[in-house]
């Protein structure tokens, strides 16, 4: 019972810290599809395609990003199994049109911060699309060891938006400006291009190899 209550508090600090990020990608991409955001630098003039791309895929990433810590909730899981399921559909129906659109937004303009960027965010989108698809396909064969450890790496990879935009707030706040630039291609920038999912990535295969039977859940 005390297990369940932290978990469901940290869950909802979670989702409570997640929410200035989600409010920003709410309303750029709102801006961006009803054609005010000339101000800002993701705007391409005279470019509807790309512009559809990057902005459809902050709205559609802002409701995953929401929505993604409601799937870690055991009480969830086994008292709501048809929402943790409803749920998990709109997860895995949004994320792959998420990263259809960062990716044709690459294939359009390029990210800011040039060739490392693109990849980086390329790998990044190709890897959440394929937990996504993963975990949903486990889950539809009754795999549940293999559907819970899919559904982590899918959760941290959502998250990994939001933990990118953390780990610049930290830089700037304890180290200040050093390694960033305005076209993001410092060091940090850089180290920054793979540091906010790969790391994340590792430690939980570390733990996987560690730990037999799902990773959370007595009954994920
Ligand atoms: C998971 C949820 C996601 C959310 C909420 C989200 C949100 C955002 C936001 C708000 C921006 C604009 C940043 C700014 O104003 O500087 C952005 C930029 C971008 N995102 Fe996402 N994103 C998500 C996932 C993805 C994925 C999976 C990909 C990879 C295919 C991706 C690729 C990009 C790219 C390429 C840019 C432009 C980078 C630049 O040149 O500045 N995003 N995203």
């Amino acid at each position: 019972m005390a297990r369940t209550a932290i978990s469901t508090a940290l869950l909802a600090l979670l989702i409570f810290c997640t929410l200035p990020f989600v409010y920003q990608a709410t309303q750029l991409g709102i801006r961006g599809m009803s054609g005010t955001a000339e101000t800002s630098r993701i705007f391409t003039p005279n470019a509807p395609i790309t512009n559809a791309s990057i902005f459809l895929h902050m709205l559609f990433g802002a409701i995953i990003t929401i929505l993604a810590p409601l799937q870690l909730s055991e009480w969830l899981r086994q008292n709501r199994p048809k929402f943790h399921r409803f749920i998990g559909r709109i997860l895995v129906g949004l994320a792959v049109p998420t990263t259809l659109g960062g990716l044709g937004y690459i294939a359009l303009k390029g990210t800011i911060g040039g060739v490392q960027m693109d990849v980086a965010f390329a790998l990044y989108g190709v890897l959440l699309s394929v937990a996504a698809i993963q975990a949903a396909r486990f889950a539809r064969a009754g795999h549940f060891t293999r559907h819970n450890r899919w559904a982590l790496r899918f959760f941290f990879l959502i998250i990994g938006s939001w933990i990118y935009r953390v780990h610049y707030a930290l830089w700037f706040t304890i180290v200040g400006e050093a390694g960033h630039t305005s076209t993001f291609d410092g060091a940090f920038d850089q180290v920054q291009n793979w540091a906010f999912f790969l790391p994340y990535l590792l430690i939980l295969e570390a733990r996987f190899t560690h730990r037999d039977g799902p990773f959370w859940a007595r009954h994920a």
